[in-house]
């Protein structure tokens, strides 16, 4: 009897932690995100992106560049190549962005030239105030 007893008990164990182990990633999948993003907002100063120049910033946690175009102000760009991840290099001379992976190339607006990107950089939104640019 007390065998069985103990034989009914290791049962439940391993029926209970087999529920909690099957169950608890269940549970994971169906709740919400987190909301852990918190939207930043950044400010850079003029003086710092004359015009042709470009200076790189991290917005929310994400590489990016602020570019001066001449003759159209600043746009604030994401550094993160829409095809693979890598990142781009503003390329003054040519106007450009350039992808050094696989040759991906992108306008000043961020829009895809040539190569194998399938769509265009993530552009932040940008006002400048005063002095200040601010992004976000
Ligand atoms: S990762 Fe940029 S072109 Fe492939």
């Amino acid at each position: 009897m007390k065998r069985r007893a103990f034989l009914k008990s290791l049962l439940g164990l391993f029926g209970a932690t087999a529920l909690v182990s099957f169950s608890y990633p269940l549970l994971r999948f169906f709740a919400p995100p987190r909301s852990e993003a918190r939207v930043q907002r950044i400010s850079i100063l003029k003086k710092d992106v004359p015009v042709g120049e470009a200076k790189e910033i991290i917005f929310n946690n994400t590489p990016a560049i602020v570019i001066n175009r001449s003759g159209k102000g600043f746009i604030a760009l994401s550094k993160v190549c829409t095809h693979l991840g890598c990142l781009v290099e503003y390329e003054k001379g040519k106007s450009r962005l350039f992808c050094p992976c696989h040759a991906g190339i992108y306008d000043l607006e961020g829009n895809v030239v040539s190569g194998p990107p399938p769509k265009p950089l993530l552009k932040f939104p940008i006002s400048v105030e005063g002095e200040k640019i601010i992004i976000g």
